[in-house]
């Protein structure tokens, strides 16, 4: 399991869609390095490639709604982080489409994202737990 329970944040919302990113993009990183052809698996590659699209997107505005809704002083540059990884994300999938589904660019983005979004949740989301404990916001109303 690449999940670690020091990846908590202590926001449940927010830690059960980190859960989720990580077991996603550990089975994207299994089914790509799967020996079986490229022919075989590229269905299962985009299909979950897809659902990162969606599901990034996603999760980034709820954790900026959670920030908002604490008044959390690194919201701007935060947001700018997260606006500058769903571009990419993008970019990379639209060339990918055009390249007729690459594998090369798949692995190479694949690597990435995990590399990603293990330092983004490291450090900048554990960030937000920081302020959290420091300002005591109580996290249920
Ligand atoms: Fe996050
Ligand atoms: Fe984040």
């Amino acid at each position: 399991m690449l999940w670690r329970e020091a990846y908590a944040v202590g926001v449940p919302l927010i830690d059960s869609q980190h859960k989720e990113l990580f077991n996603r993009v550990e089975v994207f990183m299994q089914t790509l390095r799967s020996s079986v052809s490229w022919e075989e698996k590229v269905y299962r590659v985009n299909e979950t490639l897809d659902f990162m699209k969606g599901y990034v997107v996603e999760h980034f505005q709820d954790e900026e709604t959670f920030q908002k809704r604490i008044e959390y002083p690194g919201y701007q540059r935060h947001k700018a982080i997260h606006d500058s990884m769903v571009s990419y994300v993008l970019e990379v999938s639209e060339q990918y489409e055009k390249s007729g589904y690459n594998e090369q660019l798949m692995q190479q983005f694949a690597g990435k994202l995990m590399a990603w979004l293990i330092n983004h949740v490291a450090v900048e989301d554990k960030r937000i737990a920081a302020y959290v404990t420091e300002k005591g916001v109580t996290l249920d109303d």
